[in-house]
């Protein structure tokens, strides 16, 4: 266990790197065990908690997982003896689900433990089953663990309830190796959909409409492992441009996909933030006069991000205002709210609501990460503090941050890790 200790009030200035995205490379990864020959390539991959997690579910499943060491992975899933992701794997990181799909749809069958509650919410599965069952599959669940089994998935029409980016993943990826075609309504649209349906179709599915809330899969015999690159973080670079704002610097955020990022930049330009593009895929932040109050509210992609509702919290605690954010994704997805009050923040939740009133001077306290974007939220907190910020539960925000004490000193900031 270790923490992450802020001295607040130091200027940012500087470059900072973004990484692979997170929430591409898990799919891509959990899609790699559906390749029968060949060797897929992926890369950027983000050297994170939870990508461990995914990499050591890949090998306790009998795949050949190498890595370079700066950044790519080679999956081989010739040989696949294991189809069940225990209870210690999902208990580390609820995307092990993510391995459902790919298993069922080249093994024919898949036992995964049941993911239970976690920090923002019950998060259920049931549209992920539904979808199987929907493709044919038999569900079954008991003690704890829920096993799906087909002896040949068939394509369907399947309509979500709601657009889940997992769901819409796990089906996809079951989908391209069913007989005939498969139409998914109301699925999710978010870029990292895109990425995995781009590395899908190199493996040789038949996979279109993604981005849009209409996919089609017209499923084919076998695919075969293919090069994938990982599109950059989109919550990540978000991160450090709200940094880059609270630290009152020229910081530049590079590569990013500015195209994923326009609600973000649209609340952040609403609420008085300088943010340019003067080259492509690079964002620049300029020193900001004043922060204006805002509203917003989550919602799936291309809304903005309930990954960055915290971090949006953290900012609109130094706008001059209200500021009225409903969550609408996760039920309960305020628990940065509490710690930030202790820190000086004015917030009062009201249901999926939160109002802030600002600006607060925030004054150091020692606040525990309750999940990964409420840790980066008080991280960002920290840096406006007055004093020394201790963020405990660091673990969660290395799920997510590829090296965010180093990337932030880099920026000027003074920041250290600490064990507990
Ligand atoms: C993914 C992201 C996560 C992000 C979330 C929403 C990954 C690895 N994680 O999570 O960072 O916060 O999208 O953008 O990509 N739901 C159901 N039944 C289901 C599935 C979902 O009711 O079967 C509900 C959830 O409880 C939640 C909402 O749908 O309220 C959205 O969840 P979903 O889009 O599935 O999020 P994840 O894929 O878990």
């Amino acid at each position: 266990m270790t923490s992450i200790l802020i001295q607040g009030g130091q200027q940012l200035q500087g470059h900072v790197t973004i990484s692979g995205a997170k929430n591409a490379a898990l799919p891509i990864l959990a899609a790699s065990v559906l390749a029968a020959v060949g060797e897929s390539r992926l890369t950027p991959v983000p050297w994170l908690n939870d990508v461990m997690v995914m990499l050591d579910l890949l090998q306790s499943l009998g795949a050949q997982v190498e890595t370079d060491g700066v950044g790519t992975v080679f999956v081989r899933a010739h040989d696949l003896p294991g189809w069940e992701a225990p209870y210690e794997l999902v208990n580390r990181m609820r995307a092990s689900v993510l391995i459902m799909g790919p298993l069922l749809a080249r093994l024919g069958r898949a036992r995964i433990s049941l993911p239970g509650g976690c920090a923002i919410g019950s998060r259920p599965i049931d549209l992920h089953l539904r979808g199987f069952v929907a493709l044919g599959a038999e569900v079954k669940s008991n003690h704890g663990y829920v096993e799906a089994s087909a002896k040949q998935l068939r394509g369907a029409h399947i309509y979500l309830d709601y657009p889940s980016v997992g769901a819409t993943e796990n089906i996809m990826m079951a989908a391209t190796l069913a007989q005939g075609t498969t139409v998914l309504e109301n699925a999710a649209a978010e870029p990292e959909i895109v990425n995995l349906a781009h590395f899908l179709n190199n493996m040789g599915a038949r996979v279109s409409g993604f981005g849009t809330d209409r996919i089609e899969i017209q499923g084919v015999e076998h695919l075969a492992g293919a090069a994938q690159t990982i599109i950059p973080d989109r919550i990540e670079a978000a991160t450090y441009l709200i940094a880059a704002v609270l630290g009152q610097g020229r910081v530049t955020v590079s590569p990013v996909d500015c195209s994923s990022l326009q609600a973000v930049l649209a609340k952040l330009r609403q609420a008085g933030c300088n943010i340019v593009s003067e080259q492509e895929n690079t964002l620049t932040v300029l020193p900001t006069s004043a922060l204006k109050a805002i509203d917003a509210q989550t919602m799936p992609y291309p809304g903005f991000p309930t990954d960055l509702q915290p971090q949006l919290l953290a900012l609109l605690t130094q706008a001059n205002g209200a500021s009225l954010i409903t969550e609408t994704v996760f039920e309960n997805r305020f628990q940065h709210v509490p710690e930030l009050c202790r820190m000086g923040a004015q917030i009062r939740i009201s249901g999926h609501q939160a109002l802030v009133r600002g600006p607060s001077p925030l004054t150091s306290a020692t606040v525990a990460a309750s999940d990964l974007r409420a840790g980066a939220a008080l991280v960002l907190a920290g840096l406006v503090a007055n004093g020394q910020t201790t963020v405990t539960n660091a673990f969660h925000i290395d799920r997510g941050y590829e090296q965010i004490v180093e990337k932030l000193r880099a920026l000027g900031a003074i920041i250290e890790r600490i064990p507990d």
